[in-house]
This record gives structure tokens, C-alpha cells and sequence, in this order.
């Protein structure tokens, strides 16, 4: 058991025996001050005012029941009655050794593990996958891993956009360009963006293509083989230049995952049909509409939802309710994540509360959009080409690698073509995505490959850095690993401040878990690296005058911190190496 859950336990019971109600919260935290001790109870102040007592007192109560002899050199109360553990070097490093020995890293599995559906990436078919995929795409990812890690089961759900009017632009340029033979062989569309600019300028100059590419849109509606037949290989050739993108980026996202917006086509019509029995749509000038009083404007405007156009269409809403419908009650979802544009947001809030009002999604779903701000360029204006065209995700991996092998070959000229091509390709795309999970989230997002190549500070380079440093070490001392039985000792503060970092690995994926923000791992891995240099720095491992246990302990030491930043890297989806 982690060492900050023992002590909770024990904390538990002495609140108890020292007749404190169980639902005052103890509220253990890691001090950030070394006065303060390595950690506080923090808990007794609130029970104190409830009952009326003075907080000293009922922490010396509290402080007489708490059992910490093997755990803690000291135990003081401080301030109005927080109480400061001081933990005891031994019992560090027996929470080090038992981390070292498991090969989950003392992260348990969680105890309730949840049906999580996971809403990421979710590019439209009809044209290229562009920057404003990416966001989503990375975040998602790394979510998807980080839940897995922890023993939930995760169903990733690639909404992509495969249906619309634009289909029937591109079906009309397919049965142009291509003779049937082909067609049926299946096609294969090179340059993705440049056909859809065929497609649209034929659409924008020829009346008559105009015209075909309409009626194709209805024959793709009423079901016409033939148009089906086109489309289809339309979404193929689209499809294989998504995943071509997925593998470039280490994306785990596969075609099982794919579960298009066109999947949900039959659901529509009941579903629509459903919410106006429920009395829950309404018709409003032709169209049919939910009013939500809840998502009501600051006049009490209640913000309207439409479902179904006037002319019959259905819209973007009708099709995610009907996604979420089957969520719930197909995939048995506990917990869906949406990995959307902040800009959509109150789409994603009219979806989830007719769901819920349509009782389709019950109390115990949560259901949360994982907002995220705009990518933008490192001038602060959304990110684009010169020419003012958005970027295209392939160009944008390929500049990556390329930059990080010209960085690369700076750095470390010996290394072979083959070597350089490997560092260069975990470096670029390990930069790209770093950068984008270090930042929270919720804010906008500038892009600028300077600081995301740099080798200081929270970066993919940085800590790549960090771990071929230590398997460097491990090169040295002619070992593939630590020495299996090392007992890890605690004596160095620097060694003290290493463990306590890495006893929190823990607990800070419980964080990432539950807030479906990355880059709090991300700063985890920064500080845990910065604390393993200082180690590096002041504790002598290899020397000769280093006894043989410190210098075991030391190695595994090191390997811990290793395995550590290696795994927290795999988790936001980006392979270490072993040189660079
Ligand atoms: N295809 C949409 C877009 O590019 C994103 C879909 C997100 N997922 C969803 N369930 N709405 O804007």
C-alpha cells in the first residue's frame, strides 16, 4: 500500500477513537514547505468548529490515537491545529523498494472500475485532417491510456463526420475522375485536399456538375446502391489517410473505433419522432426544436436546439443525441468524455440535457465535455498557412521530424542515418504532443516549435533527455537493470526529495483520471525529472568510494525513476529511446 494511504488510514481511525464524526474529511496533504514537515492532517480545524472545541485541543486527542511510530520521526501540531508528519527515512525507503519490486509501480488498480467512453479525434471525411484535429486527437489519446493504466474499461468512439451535403459534391467528382472498374477496386485519393478543391471549383464554375452533385445528395439519402457504392470508397480512401496520420502520431485510434456520424442515420427519424411524443420537441416556424429553460440567456431566453430543419434534414445535435443514446444504453457507458473545441459548447450542453430530459441517460452517467481552447500560431492569431490556408496535419509531423533530425544531428553527429532517424522521429512527434498536453487544457494554445524542440524546461526533448540519461548511467555500470533484491536506502535529502515525488506518481494519475487534465501529469514529470538531477548531481553513484549497498540502492533509485518517467511519457503517448 502507497505510503499516503496508510497513513490515511491510520489518520481515519485516530479521528475516530478521538470521537470526531466519520464525515469530517482528515484531509491529508503533502506539505509544500519542509518546516511544515513532508505532510499534513489538515482536517481537525473543521471538526473542531462543529463541535464547538477548542482545534489545539482535539489535535492533541487526535495527535494521543494516531499510530505512526514505524511511519514518522515526528509528529507536531502546528498553527490553529494542523498536525505535520515528519516521515521517517526508513519507512520512504521501504515505500521506494516495494515500488521499485511492483511492475505496475505501486499504482493499483482502481477498486470500481467504469465503462468509460471516450469522444476524441473525430475528423471530418471530407477533406484533410487539419490542425484543429489535433488538439483533441492528442488529449484524448493520452486520456484513453492514463484510464486503461488504471483498470477502467475505455471504448474510444472517433465521431467522424461522414455524412452531410459535401458528400454529394465529392461522390460527383469520383464518378467523374474515376471509370467504374476502378471504382470498384477501390480507390486510392493521394492528395485528399486537392481533390475536395477539384470538387468545389467544378461545384463553384459548372452549373451542371452543381446540379448532379445535388441529386447525388438525395440518392445517397433515399439509399441508391450504386451512390452508396461511392461514398463508401470515398470514406475508405479518406478513412486510411486518418489512420496514416493516427500511426505518425502513436494515436492507438483503429477502424474498430470508428464510429461515424452516418451509423446513426436509421436511429433519427424514431428518435425525433420519440422527443415530440415525449412532449420534449416542439414545432416552431416548420422546424421541430427542444426549448431548454436550463441553458437559459441572462434576459431568461431559454436556448433553443433544433433537431430537424424545416425541409426534414437532420442537424449536427440530432446526430450526437443519437450517439449518446446508444452510448448509454449499448456500450453500458458509467462516464462519457468529449474531447471538443471549447467553441462548441453549448452544443454539448443542449445534447447532454435532452438526454437526460428524454430520460435516455440516467443520474449515474456523467457525462462531461472536455473543453479545449484553440491552437493558435506563435503570433497569437489562429494557426495558419502564410497564404492564410489552414495547415495540414501530415506537413505539420513531417516539419517535426525533420526539425528534431536537424537538431539531432547538431547534437549528436556520431550517431548513425538509421539511430537519427529513430531520435529524430520520438523527438519531433514526441514535441509536438508534449507541448500541446503540458498546457491546461482550457486555455488557447500558441504553437511554436522554438520552445516545444527546446531542451530546456517542460518539454518532450527535456525529459526524453532525462530518461536516455539514466539508461546511460545503467550503460555505464554494464547493467541492462537495477540489481534485482537492491534495497532502496533513504539518507541524501536529495534522495529524501526523489521519493517523496515518486510516491505520488499515484496519485496524481488518480488526478489525471478524474479532471481529464493531462498536463497535471505533465508538470508531475517535469518536477520528478528535476528532482532526479539534483540526485544525480549530489549523490555519487558509479564512484569507486561509493559502498556496494548505496551504490545498489542508488542504481535502483534511478531505475525507479526511470521506469517512472518512462511510463508517465507512454501514458500521454510518447515513446522514450535509449540514446540520443
Ligand atoms: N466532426 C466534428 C468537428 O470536426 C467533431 C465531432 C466531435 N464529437 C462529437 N460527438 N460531436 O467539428
Amino acid at each position: 500500500m502507497a505510503l499516503k494511504q496508510l497513513i490515511e488510514q491510520r489518520t481515519q481511525s485516530a479521528f475516530e477513537k478521538a470521537g470526531i464524526e466519520p464525515a469530517f474529511p482528515i484531509r491529508l496533504q503533502w506539505s509544500g514547505k519542509p518546516e511544515f514537515g513532508d505532510m499534513q492532517i489538515n482536517g481537525v480545524m473543521a471538526a473542531a468548529k462543529a463541535a464547538r472545541c477548542n482545534p489545539r485541543e482535539l489535535a492533541s486527542q487526535v495527535l494521543e490515537q494516531l499510530e505512526l511510530d514505524d511511519i514518522a520521526d515526528k509528529l507536531e501540531i502546528a498553527g490553529p491545529g494542523f498536525i505535520n508528519i515528519h516521515l521517517a527515512s526508513s519507512a520512504l525507503a521501504s515505500a521506494a523498494t516495494s515500488m521499485a519490486a511492483d511492475p505496475h509501480l505501486g499504482v493499483p488498480k482502481t477498486t470500481e472500475p467504469q465503462s468509460v467512453v471516450v469522444d476524441y479525434s473525430a475528423p471530418n471525411l471530407a477533406k484533410e485532417m487539419h490542425v484543429g484535429h489535433l488538439r483533441s486527437t492528442i488529449i484524448g489519446d493520452a486520456m484513453c491510456r492514463i484510464l486503461e493504466f488504471r483498470g477502467d474499461r475505455v471504448i474510444r468512439q472517433n465521431h467522424i463526420g461522414d455524412w452531410g451535403t459535401q458528400f454529394g459534391m465529392l461522390i460527383a467528382e469520383l464518378d467523374e475522375q474515376f471509370s467504374q472498374q476502378e471504382i470498384d477496386q477501390g480507390i486510392s485519393l493521394s492528395d485528399l485536399e486537392a481533390f475536395y478543391r477539384q470538387a468545389k471549383q467544378h461545384f463553384d464554375q459548372d452549373a451542371d456538375f452543381a446540379d448532379r452533385a445535388r441529386r447525388k445528395v438525395v440518392e445517397l439519402q433515399s439509399g441508391d446502391t450504386q451512390c452508396l457504392l461511392l461514398w463508401q470508397r470515398f470514406i475508405e480512401a479518406s478513412l486510411e489517410h486518418a489512420e496514416s496520420i493516427y500511426r505518425k502520431l502513436n494515436v492507438t485510434l483503429t477502424r474498430a473505433d470508428a464510429m461515424g456520424e452516418s451509423a446513426y442515420n436509421e436511429d433519427l427519424q424514431p428518435l425525433v419522432a420519440e422527443l415530440v411524443e415525449k412532449g420534449i420537441a416542439e414545432r416552431d416556424q416548420g422546424a421541430l426544436v427542444v426549448k431548454l429553460q436550463e441553458l437559459a440567456d441572462k434576459e431568461g431566453n431559454a436556448s433553443v436546439a433544433i433537431i430537424q430543419k424545416a425541409d426534414g434534414g437532420y442537424l449536427y445535435a440530432t446526430t450526437d443525441l443519437a450517439a449518446l443514446r446508444y452510448r448509454a444504453s449499448r456500450l453500458k457507458a458509467d462516464r462519457c468524455l468529449y474531447f471538443i473545441d471549447a467553441r462548441q459548447s453549448l452544443h454539448m450542453k443542449q445534447v447532454f440535457a435532452i438526454a437526460r430530459r428524454a430520460g435516455w441517460v440516467g443520474e449515474q452517467l456523467e457525462l462531461t465535455h472536455c473543453a479545449f481552447g484553440t491552437m493558435m500560431g506563435a503570433d497569437g492569431k489562429p494557426f495558419k498557412t502564410r497564404s492564410g490556408e489552414t495547415i495540414k496535419l501530415a506537413q505539420l509531423l513531417d516539419e517535426a521530424v525533420q526539425r528534431a533530425a536537424d537538431l539531432v544531428q547538431q547534437k549528436n553527429p556520431e550517431l548513425d542515418a538509421q539511430q537519427r532517424d529513430l531520435v529524430a522521429q520520438r523527438v519531433g512527434i514526441g514535441a509536438v504532443k508534449y507541448a500541446d498536453l503540458s498546457k491546461a487544457r482550457t486555455n488557447d494554445y500558441r504553437f511554436n516549435w522554438d520552445s516545444m524542440l527546446s531542451f530546456e524546461g517542460n518539454t518532450a526533448p527535456y525529459l526524453l533527455y532525462a530518461v536516455t540519461r539514466i539508461h546511460s548511467l545503467f550503460r555505464k555500470a554494464g547493467l541492462l537493470a537495477a540489481p534485482a533484491e537492491a534495497q532502496i536506502q533513504v539518507e541524501h535529502q536529495a534522495e529524501k526529495d526523489l521519493v517523496l515525488c515518486l510516491e505520488r506518481f499515484a496519485e496524481v494519475l488518480d488526478q489525471v483520471s478524474q479532471s481529464a487534465m493531462p498536463h497535471e501529469l505533465c508538470a508531475y514529470l517535469y518536477d520528478l525529472a528535476g528532482r532526479f538531477t539534483n540526485f544525480y548531481e549530489n549523490c555519487p553513484v558509479l564512484r569507486s568510494d561509493v559502498p556496494q549497498p548505496q551504490r545498489e540502492s542508488r542504481l535502483a533509485l534511478a531505475d525507479l525513476t526511470r521506469r517512472t518517467l518512462q511510463t508517465g511519457l507512454e501514458l500521454l503517448g510518447i515513446d522514450c529511446l535509449e540514446f540520443m
